[in-house]
């Protein structure tokens, strides 16, 4: 396959597709979790992704990092075939994801949980410099001052962003971000955003998976809907809060409470 349909880059602007996914299925069983998914993310986005509970969001996360291996179907990154190949072989490709159910080493401290997250993706040649690198990112998502406590101590708005810190560690070009803001309250989310907005800032491709409308409102310029496995929609995000399909399968039940916490 043409593993890059929009060709090089135009006149040194980030429109080069990073991801694309060709008919990626994943079955479990007598369930398609992935349904003949096709879609590409260009380098520099930020992109929604929404969808009902077991619409399949997780699932397309593990394919995609090489957590599970597609039933069928393509998925080329940067240039090269990733789908099948090893998590940490993914991870050395520039892929890196935040966990829906967030799973630090509770015992280790913070700085070591960063640390082991930046040598599983590889890039740095001793503990030591795992170490610097892991205060590097831990300054940038605000939690220098844990970096010694157990990972285990901290509240869920602290390992949210210990999650977010792990993922930088490996240097991604595409991140890839589970629910991270799940249970935060309203200030913590608003530190979320701006964190956000700092890691796009620095061109970081990022995929949210997001139930709060708002996140996704103020942090991405396109939405990708998944419903029973399928893409049921894939836009701009105000033309895809207006799709009736969307708001049938997805916003209706959550609608009224977007509007008023996106305030659109
Ligand atoms: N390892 C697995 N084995 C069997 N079934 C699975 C597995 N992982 C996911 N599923 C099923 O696949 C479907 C999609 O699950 P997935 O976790 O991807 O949904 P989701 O969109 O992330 O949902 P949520 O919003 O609740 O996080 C669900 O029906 C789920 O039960
Ligand atoms: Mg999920």
């Amino acid at each position: 396959m043409d593993a890059d349909p929009d060709g090089p880059p135009a006149g040194g602007e980030a429109v080069r597709s990073l991801l694309v996914l060709e008919n990626v299925s994943q079955r479990f069983g007598g369930l398609l979790a992935l349904d003949e998914l096709s879609l590409s993310l260009k380098q520099g986005e930020v992109v929604g992704l929404i969808g009902p509970n077991g619409a399949g969001k997780t699932t397309f996360v593990n394919v995609v990092t090489g957590v599970l291996k597609p039933t069928s179907g393509v998925i080329v990154f940067d240039g090269h075939r990733i789908d099948g190949k090893r998590p940490d072989r993914v991870a050395r490709r520039g892929v890196a994801r935040t966990f829906q159910i967030v799973q630090p080493f509770p015992h280790l401290r913070v700085r070591e949980n960063v640390a082991a997250a930046a040598l599983f993706a590889g890039g740095v040649a001793s503990q030591a410099e795992a170490s610097r690198v892991a205060d590097e990112h831990l300054a940038f998502c605000g939690l220098e001052r844990d970096a010694d406590k157990p990972a285990g101590s901290l509240s869920l708005a602290g390992r949210k962003r210990l999650e977010l810190a792990k993922g930088l560690a490996s240097k991604p070009k595409l991140l890839l971000l589970d629910e991270v803001n799940a249970g935060l309250n309203a200030a913590e989310i608003d530190e979320a955003l701006r964190l956000i907005a700092a890691i796009a800032a620095r061109g970081i491709t990022l995929l949210l998976i997001e139930h709060l409308m708002k996140v996704v409102v103020q942090s991405c310029s396109r939405v990708l809907v998944l419903h029973q496995g399928r893409l049921i929609a894939d836009g701009p995000t105000q033309e895809i809060m207006r799709d009736e399909d969307v708001i049938e399968a997805y916003l209706g039940r959550r609608y009224a409470e977007a509007q008023r916490g996106a305030g659109i």
